[in-house]
């Protein structure tokens, strides 16, 4: 049975028992500024379950795209998803648990072939605010489930709503299905392998503001059931992925990786299709409420691909697969088609930068963690003791390289370490209170001696020590530097002092350089390998077995440890304006940044 196959009979079978198939209300509400999106089939009823008359009456069915972001860290398992189909069954005040119970236990056994065997109930065990629900114990025994697949639990398992502060809510009673080999066992909230599959809400309570749960004018009944899970039981697939639903988008990701991490593969095909849903409802990225949504879950999508050895501009492809799937249901997909493309697109090319510098202080991470101590590479402490992430770290990757401090955290989060809050909070604090300006969003200023005019000096050292080489030889090394605000100084080995023709010559190249808008990145690799790059600057003594290695482009290559502007184009020019000797052998040259 296919997944248009039990949308259809979800509601025909409803709609032969008296019920108005509705339309699905907007993904983002209209007019509702008091939620995000709309995360399930009730929200845009709250007036009609409040008393309201609802135009299409009191049997109301349909099938409502929602989008749940409570449960992000569980996507990548066998049944969570952001953006879910979920059927529903409405009574107004009409029907009540008997018939309510009644047509689910037939719609699974009759129409959908579900064993009755294989099901089990849970109810509302009662509290101080409202009773056990015995009634829907008595039915559930008369439907013929035995007593000891009915579970009570208490409020946080069995009892639903209100969706925000206040509003409509009620004790509900959940079916399960067993997905395990063989006898089921043990009850659900015991044992994972009872997959819940129908949530039927008796909404006969509204929340007030002051926490009161007072008795509704009408009872409601207000049921869920998401499409992805029950159609992975009716097929017998142990996840979502393998239904029909995901699975072109699941095999087109899965043949493009190197990896078989199921959870990386999982969140791409869940978010990619969460993200095109969510554009093609108008939403555009942001920093903000609904458009910071998207842009996380594009952000995921994107770590996770390239995590799994997947090329870039690849979430094209995945949106044509989507928008070909789902466009007989959902035809605002194909009317956007490409603003699905150009949307994605632009939003992978904007954290493009930021992901690859995180891939990369992952790998140092990583290291570090294999390392069981506390390392320094270059002269950054990248991992505390109790594998507690640095938080000066993360916060000089913000600030030399704008990746969001919360995705370093992510990635933190996902090694399984824990990152150090306070002290990021505590540095940035600093570094604000030192930070006279804040030009472009960014932190202006820097950290007591990482300002931007003294990462891109350190970034120039780099340039002149490669250029002092290509013009006195390659026997020049750097014995030092001193980098503030208002100049360089550079210190080298050479024996005799430059000409001018040779000062000119170096600052040439260096402007050149800079003129030529190179990238500058760093990777970490093992010291051998590192090595073999033949970057400069090594002293033996200070690194350990894995080393930073700086790149400006194809140019320059220097063992260091940042931070450094991220094109030489944020440079400006370089001047010389002294050269002299520093001692023995040694030359000095001081140089300023214009
Ligand atoms: N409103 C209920 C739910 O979403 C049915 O689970």
């Amino acid at each position: 049975m296919t997944s248009s196959e039990i949308r259809k009979k979800y509601l025909k079978f409803f709609e032969s028992r008296g019920h108005k198939i509705i339309p699905p209300a907007p993904l983002v509400p209209k007019d509702d500024p008091t939620t995000l999106f709309t995360t399930a089939g009730m929200q845009p009823l709250v007036p009609f379950l409040l008393g309201e008359e609802h135009p299409q009456g009191k049997r109301l069915v349909n099938i409502q795209p929602c989008l749940r972001t409570d449960d992000i860290d569980e996507v990548g398992d066998a049944t969570h998803n952001t953006f879910l189909e979920m059927m529903g069954n409405w009574s107004l005040g009409d029907y009540w648990k008997k018939e309510s119970l009644e047509w689910s236990l037939e719609f699974l056994t009759e129409e959908l072939k579900l064993p009755k065997e294989k099901l089990a109930v849970t109810i509302f065990a009662g509290d101080n605010d409202a009773p056990r629900d015995d009634e829907s114990m008595e039915i559930w025994k008369s439907l013929g489930i035995p007593e000891d697949r009915i579970s009570p639990l208490g409020r946080k398992d069995n009892w639903w709503g209100p969706v925000g502060n206040s509003g409509p809510c009620g004790p509900d009673s959940e079916i399960f299905f067993w997905t395990g080999e063989g006898q089921p066992k043990d009850s659900p909230g015991e044992n994972p392998l009872w997959v819940e599959v129908w949530n039927n809400v008796f909404m006969e309570y509204s929340k007030t503001s002051d926490g009161k749960y007072e008795p509704l004018s009408q009872q409601n009944v207000d049921t869920g059931m998401g499409l992805e899970r029950i159609t992975a039981v009716v097929q017998g697939k142990n996840n979502v992925y393998e239904t029909d639903i995901f699975k072109f988008l699941y095999e087109a990701i899965e043949e493009r990786t190197k990896t078989s991490e199921v959870k990386s593969l999982r969140v791409i095909a869940d978010h990619t299709r969460a993200a095109t849903f969510l554009i093609a409802s108008g939403i555009e990225p942001g920093n903000v409420e609904r458009g910071y949504v998207l842009r996380r879950l594009v952000r995921r999508a994107v770590r996770a691909a390239y995590r799994s050895g997947i090329e870039r501009g690849f979430f094209t492809e995945l949106a044509k697969i989507i928008i070909n799937k789902f466009s007989a249901f959902y035809p605002e997909l194909k009317e956007n088609e490409n603003k699905i493309y150009e949307t994605l697109m632009e939003e992978e090319d904007r954290f493009q930068e930021p992901v690859n510098r995180i891939e990369l202080y992952k790998q140092d991470l990583e290291i570090a963690e294999k390392e069981g101590v506390i390392k320094k590479i270059g002269t950054i402490p990248i991992l505390k003791e109790n594998k507690v992430a640095s938080g000066l770290y993360v916060f000089e990757n913000y600030q030399t390289y704008g990746t969001p401090p919360d995705l370093a955290q992510d990635v933190v989060e996902e090694l399984g370490l824990t990152f150090d809050k306070e002290e990021f909070d505590r540095v940035t604090k600093e570094h604000q209170q030192k930070s006279r300006t804040a030009a472009s969003g960014k932190f202006a200023g820097g950290l007591a001696d990482h300002s931007d005019k003294v990462i891109k000096g350190h970034t120039a050292t780099h340039l002149l020590h490669r250029a002092l080489r290509d013009v006195l030889g390659e026997d020049v090394h750097q014995t030092g530097s001193n980098i503030n605000p208002e100049r360089v100084r550079f210190d080298f080995t050479y024996g005799k002092k430059m000409t001018e023709e040779e000062v000119n010559k170096v600052e040439e190249i260096v402007n050149q350089k800079i003129s030529e808008d190179l990238q500058v990145e760093f990777r970490i690799m093992p010291l051998e390998e590192a090595k073999k790059t033949q970057a400069i600057g090594l002293f033996n003594e200070k690194y350990l077995d894995y080393v930073k290695v700086y790149f400006i482009g194809d140019y320059s290559k220097e063992f260091c440890g940042g931070p450094h502007v991220s094109n030489t184009s944020e440079i400006g020019r370089v001047k010389i304006t002294k050269e002299e000797s520093a001692g023995s052998g040694i030359r000095r040259i001081y140089a300023t940044i214009e």
